[in-house]
């Protein structure tokens, strides 16, 4: 950060996040807080809150929180600093001139650095397309028959044929050796020192949500191996938790993504106008790209290569997706390759035409599976039925389980009734009738006790802020050493010192974290769902029982770290033992 806390908190407050939200959404007001639909997800019926009070959003619908400047980050895709100067500007702040010394550069944290270093990158590669070097790049991009508004927008590039011209750049800004290896565009061996990660290659900057250069894909420009190469994860890339073209799909208007494998895929998509394409880049799809997709849609067109590959990758996403409540449909490019020949051949409007038809990812699986059973013969065909019923047996939800059966019974033309009986019976074979839970090992068991101990110190916090009478109440109890999380213990120090000094303001103590899923964690903390408590009874009963576990997990922590020579130590256990044994007996008055 450049600019001093007090100019930032000036800043923020002469910003009311709900005239600054206006601007960009509709906002109602209903109770405390005003409502609007999510501007970072589709949605029908408004779940994105603003609350002055707080001065902070949440959406109940995907997660996306934060204070004035997290907004600007997220809506804008600003930079930190470029939010802080905006909004400044909107308040006629003056701000003070920027200081990029040495010093505050080595102060900014890595991350940060890395995220500089990648843009400077993705800018050279950028600008060296469009240079006299740069004409076989350009050219193999346009022969591969991309616009020139795709070349802009995705910021497609060039790395020069030399294996050190990108180094030597970056150099010359000032970067040390160690940091460039960190960025992952830079190799060393001893052999031949330091020298280019990617030369003589069309670039694909890999940007995450918020437009920032997190990585580079490069291809070839004929048909040498390896055809693309890609930036190892570093500390600002986790190829497991972003998607190529998310920053451009997060806008769409369709309730669905197109999920693909290749960036061409995503970007001839585009082209065509489909604005919802993203791709997981040659990985597989992991659990954290199908959380990050349920941010925005509910549902996903699959539409990975024709190939047997593909066609397993599809088969393998399906649970994954179904899995974070994601649905999914399949769409098949035959008898093109890819999405991307698929357009070149046959035009968008045909494209459209296949997502009309996808298939069912549920059925579809069915389709593929047939192909390993002689569906002509009475046996082949009865095999195939009950492998197809103990896979409809999967379906916990019964009314979902039964419009399967009936699809299932309608496309391979066998008895509804029939069909439902043998999904009956192989559940019962394989013990899922009645559901019988599954032992779970000690490991899974201890994770879910910590969510659970998570999810109380959340709402513990939550609580704090509602209002001070609760406040006084929970803190007699309860010192931010007690939250185990980092981040939680330092939310719950900041409140604390608020309080304290009498201002408490929650808004503020975003101000302290500077990654926006910081602030996104931060400030799901402040709204956490807590069950509709209709009478204070029920309320006073629920603090209690969170503050008691609260703590009585905090003593256990400190039970077992607990230094035997520290005489203190086991002396303040002692009285918090004690003092929970009293709390258990105690009356908390709510209302
Ligand atoms: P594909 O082989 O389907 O490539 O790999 P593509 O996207 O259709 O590329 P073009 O059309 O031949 O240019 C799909 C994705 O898998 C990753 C890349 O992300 C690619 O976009 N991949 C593929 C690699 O990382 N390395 C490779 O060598 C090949
Ligand atoms: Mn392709």
């Amino acid at each position: 950060m450049y600019y001093s806390d007090d100019i930032i908190e000036e800043v923020r407050i002469k910003n009311d996040i709900i005239d600054v939200i206006s601007g960009y959404v509709r906002l109602q007001k209903k109770g405390s807080s005003y409502f609007g639909l999510c501007p970072f997800h589709n949605e029908k019926s408004p779940s994105f809150s603003v609350s002055r009070q707080k001065q902070m959003y949440y959406c109940f619908g995907c997660g996306a929180g934060g204070n004035v400047f997290t907004f600007l980050m997220e809506y804008e895709n600003f930079s930190f600093q470029e939010a802080v100067k905006f909004l400044a500007d909107r308040a006629g702040i003056a701000l003070p001139e920027e200081e990029y010394s040495k010093e505050a550069r080595q102060r900014a944290d890595l991350k940060a650095t890395l995220l500089e270093i990648n843009k400077l990158a993705a800018k050279y590669y950028y600008a060296q397309l469009r240079q006299p070097q740069g004409t076989a790049g350009l050219k193999y991009l346009k022969d591969r028959q991309l616009g020139d508004d795709m070349l802009r927008d995705f910021g497609l590039g060039y790395s020069n044929k030399y294996s050190d011209d990108l180094y030597k750049y970056l150099k010359g800004k000032g970067y040390k050796d160690d940091l460039l290896v960190k960025a992952g565009l830079i190799s060393y061996d001893e052999r031949q020192g330091v020298y280019d990660k990617f030369w003589n290659r069309v670039m694909f900057p890999i940007m995450d949500v918020n437009n920032r250069v997190i990585g580079f894909g490069g291809r070839v420009l004929g048909d040498a191996k390896p055809k693309y190469l890609n930036s190892p994860e570093t500390a600002v890339f986790d190829k497991s938790r972003n998607l190529y073209g998310l920053n451009r799909a997060r806008r769409t208007k369709k309730t669905y993504f197109l999920l693909c494998e290749g960036y061409m895929d995503v970007i001839a998509l585009h082209q065509a106008g489909f604005d919802n394409a993203v791709a997981s880049l040659g990985t597989s799809l992991t659990a954290g790209h199908a959380a990050l997709i349920q941010r925005y849609v509910r549902e996903v067109y699959l539409t990975y290569d024709s190939d047997d590959a593909g066609t397993r990758a599809a088969l393998r996403a399906l649970p994954i997706l179904r899995e974070a409540g994601v649905s999914a449909k399949i769409i098949r490019m035959e008898p093109y390759k890819d999405p991307d020949e698929f357009i070149k051949n046959q035009g968008a409007q045909a494209f459209e035409d296949r997502i009309k038809k996808a298939r069912n990812g549920f059925l579809y699986s069915l389709e593929v599976l047939q192909r390993d059973y002689d569906m002509s013969s009475p046996e082949g065909k009865t095999d195939f039925m009950k492998e197809a019923a103990r896979r409809l047996a999967e379906f916990t939800e019964e009314i979902e389980r039964n419009n399967y059966i009936e699809a299932v019974a309608k496309e391979y033309r066998v008895g509804y009734e029939e069909l439902r009986k043998l999904v009956v019976r192989m559940a019962v074979q394989a013990g899922m009738a009645t559901p019988v839970q599954r032992p779970k090992s000690g490991q899974n068991r201890e994770r879910e006790r910590e969510d659970g101990i998570r999810k109380s110190q959340k709402i513990l916090l939550t609580w704090l802020i509602e209002d001070e009478k609760l406040f006084r109440q929970i803190s007699e109890y309860i010192v931010p050493e007690d939250f185990s999380d980092g981040l939680y213990r330092t939310v719950a120090k900041l409140l604390y010192k608020q309080y304290e000094e009498h201002e408490v303001n929650p808004a503020k103590i975003m101000n302290h974290f500077t990654d926006e899923e910081q602030h996104r964690e931060v400030a799901s903390l402040f709204h956490t769902k807590i069950r509709e408590l209709s009478t204070p009874k029920e309320r006073e009963k629920a603090l209690k029982e969170t503050i008691i576990r609260v703590k009585n997990y905090s003593i256990e922590r400190a039970g077992e770290s607990w230094d035997s020579a520290d005489i203190e130590g086991m002396q303040r256990l002692m009285k918090a033992k004690s003092d929970l044994q009293n709390l258990q007996k105690l009356h908390i008055s709510v209302n």
